[in-house]
């Protein structure tokens, strides 16, 4: 049964011993951060802070900092089952290249059970304040570290309509508050909010916003997905937690939110005006520094009764983002597979903050199979972000660094092995001479084969042979060891 709503999901976590609540009175500038983290790198549980100073409402943060809530979340025992059921899906209605068939989802029967669900009104309108009355300085949202240039909402569900064709979209983008009505606003460049945006502005029109806090953990982690462009996060929420999601009309903007929310957020960004952001302590375990990002200008907030709050915080890895990350790994492995079915696995390994490092195996058909397959990723979605690639034969088991770089040390010739380009590399990226673009490097750790102009002998592994095994298992006692 699909979680209801935020509540729902606590109440499990609970039920489970995954969620202890303090009770005593705590700071959410910094005090949290350093509570949360702890408990994040000891795979502890969420915590639910029930007095939170400066702020009626409770927070909850750690929602899915293990891999093990991570599944409890999208109540799946393996996350690849998840891409493997988008295939099934999208194989056989339609002959289409594989992009095609990902964005022609919302049109296929056995979508039509988790198309959102419009709904008159919902839990997230109990209470509605005005435009007069916003003061975003009454929610308990952190100061995350002691460098941030403020008070980030870490959690948020950003919903904008496509100013031309009206397709919805739903990204996960940190909010700064600026003051008690407006916030900042940052979408990277390369992301569809953003996308949105730029449309907007160059239309000369303000974008309308809406902000859910709090949703379904399917709903939540859907934000976060890389999903392609045009397709609706909401729909994919549906699929994943099998139940459509409810939406219901904003009141004072033109789009449709979760109604199961515990806060919306509506408002606007304006053509043309931008406003110094952060820093801020980001997932690389370092500041992202400050850069102007569009306004959020909040005209109503909706919500709940008694709402909870949620947060996150991110940084040195491994945080809470990183079983987020993970998770998405696993559920995009059989989509990347059905366009490179030459994949074995995949390992985005989490001190690799996910676009810095990709290990890839693959099973090795031809000369420059591995090279084809660096440069086929850093064609795809949001692995163009991709910065430094490792390609290593099926037989290697990606997430043992041990092997992993045993491997590359010996098989690779950096003359002959690696290649270097330049191209699009994330916004967090700090490394690149300028923002947004900047060096990338592939390496092809395989075997190498005389069709790739290698002449000398591979050597062979050193493996003992099955039969002195054998005989050593048998005679092991009497050795004395
Ligand atoms: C906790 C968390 C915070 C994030 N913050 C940002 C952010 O501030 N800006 C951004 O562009 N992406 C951020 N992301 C990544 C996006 O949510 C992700 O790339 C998503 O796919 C974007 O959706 P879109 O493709 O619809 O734009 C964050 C992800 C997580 C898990």
């Amino acid at each position: 049964m699909a979680y209801r709503d935020l509540r729902d999901y606590i109440n499990t976590l609970e039920k489970r011993g995954e969620l202890v609540r303090i009770k005593t009175p705590v700071d959410p500038q910094l005090e949290i951060t350093e509570i949360a983290d702890r408990m994040v790198k000891k795979g502890g549980p969420a915590l639910l802070f029930e007095q939170v100073k400066g702020s009626p409402f409770p927070l909850v943060i750690n929602l899915f900092a293990t891999p093990e809530r991570m599944k409890l979340a999208l109540e799946v025992e393996d996350l690849e089952k998840i891409g493997e059921k988008i295939l099934e899906i999208i194989e056989p209605e339609l002959p289409t290249s594989f992009m095609e068939k990902l964005k022609a989802l919302p049109r296929l029967k056995k979508m039509a059970d988790f198309i959102p669900k419009m709904v008159k009104s919902g839990p997230c309108k109990e209470v509605i304040i005005p435009e007069e009355e916003v003061n975003l300085l009454e929610l308990p949202i952190m100061k995350c570290w002691p460098l941030d240039g403020g008070r980030f909402i870490t959690l948020p569900l950003v919903f904008t309509k496509d100013p031309e064709t009206g397709a919805r979209n739903c990204g996960m983008y940190r909010m700064q508050v600026f003051d008690g009505k407006t916030t900042g606003m940052h979408w990277h460049i390369h992301k569809d909010g953003a996308r949105h945006y730029l449309k907007a502005e160059r239309m000369g029109q303000t974008l309308e916003v809406a902000v859910a806090l709090g949703c379904d953990p399917a709903t939540i982690y859907a934000a976060t997905a890389p999903l392609p462009p045009d397709m609706d996060e909401m729909l994919f929420a549906g699929f994943l937690r099998k139940a459509p999601v409810e939406m219901v009309k904003c009141e004072t903007v033109d789009l449709e939110v979760p109604a199961q929310a515990e806060f919306i957020l509506e408002g606007y960004v304006k053509p043309g005006e931008r406003r110094l952001e952060g820093p801020f302590g980001d997932h690389t375990g370092y500041y992202s520094m400050e850069d102007m990002y569009p306004v959020f200008h909040v005209t109503c907030i909706t919500r709940r009764k008694n709402p909870i709050y949620p947060s996150t915080i991110v940084g040195r890895p491994p945080m809470e983002d990183c079983f987020i990350g993970k998770a998405t790994e696993r559920i995009f492995l059989p989509l990347i597979r059905k366009q490179l079915p030459e994949i074995v696995d995949m390992n985005l390994p989490i001190e690799g903050v996910f676009h810095n490092l990709a290990i890839v195996s693959i099973d090795k058909h031809y000369p420059g199979h591995a090279k084809k397959v660096i440069n086929a990723l850093w064609g795809m979605g949001q692995m163009m972000f991709t910065k430094i690639i490792v390609v290593v034969d099926k037989w290697v088991n990606v997430h043992d660094w041990s092997e992993v770089i045993w491997r590359l040390g010996n098989n690779v010739d950096p003359k002959r092995d690696v290649i270097i380009t330049e191209g699009p590399v994330d916004v967090l990226n700090h490394a690149s001479p300028i923002p947004n673009y900047g060096g990338k490097m592939g390496i092809d750790a395989t075997n190498k084969w005389q069709e790739e102009g290698f002449d000398r002998k591979w050597p062979p592994d050193i493996e003992m042979s099955q039969e002195i095994k054998g005989l050593v298992d048998k005679r092991w006692k009497e050795y004395g060891l």
